[in-house]
């Protein structure tokens, strides 16, 4: 028996949409199969890696273990958008310098969750950092590189005002 398709209003990088889901359709799968967002990646699907890594009205939230229906008028910000915030430029560009990207797969959740953590400490420690992006698995990189990035975006972000995550506004 197929469960019946509400619809629901998702706010997703500044935009409202109007889809129809079931009830137990995971925020991740809506995303990418009706939205066609593909930022947020299907790593484990279980709550292990981080790759299906979003901002839930600034959260750090796991897509694959939301429900869409939980989601509804909340504000929802994927990789797509932290990457056009002024703190989310910066880390993405760090990422690159410190060669923090090889395969790639778990950077969209990386960069969501460390712009997340600039975007409400400044000047993080080591452990901080470590800490923050410890739901985020990577199989390439061995961490050292990230945890480099984000503190040089740190660094570079020293006595800059706080910016707002505009896609949720
Ligand atoms: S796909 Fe969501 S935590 Fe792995
Ligand atoms: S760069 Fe390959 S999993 Fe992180």
């Amino acid at each position: 028996m197929t469960e019946k398709e509400t619809p629901i209003t998702l706010i997703v990088n500044g935009r409202t949409h109007r889809v129809f889901v079931s009830p137990s359709a995971l925020l991740l799968n809506v995303l990418r199969d009706q939205l066609n967002v593909m930022g947020p990646k299907y790593g484990c699907g279980i709550g292990e890696c981080g790759a299906c890594s979003v901002l839930i009205d600034g959260e750090l939230s796991l897509s694959c273990l939301t429900l869409a229906v939980s989601v509804m008028g909340h504000v929802i910000t994927t990789v797509e958008a932290v990457v056009e915030d002024p703190v989310g430029k910066i880390v993405a560009d760090k990422f690159l310098s410190h060669a923090a990207v090889q395969c790639g797969f778990c950077t969209p959740g990386m960069l969501v969750a460390a712009t997340s953590l600039l975007q409400s400490e400044r000047s993080p420690s080591e452990e901080d950092i470590r800490q923050h992006l410890r739901g985020n698995l990577c199989r390439c990189t061995g961490y050292a590189a990230l945890v480099r990035s984000v503190q040089d975006a740190a660094e570079s972000l020293d006595g800059e005002p706080d910016h707002e995550m505009r896609a949720g506004n």
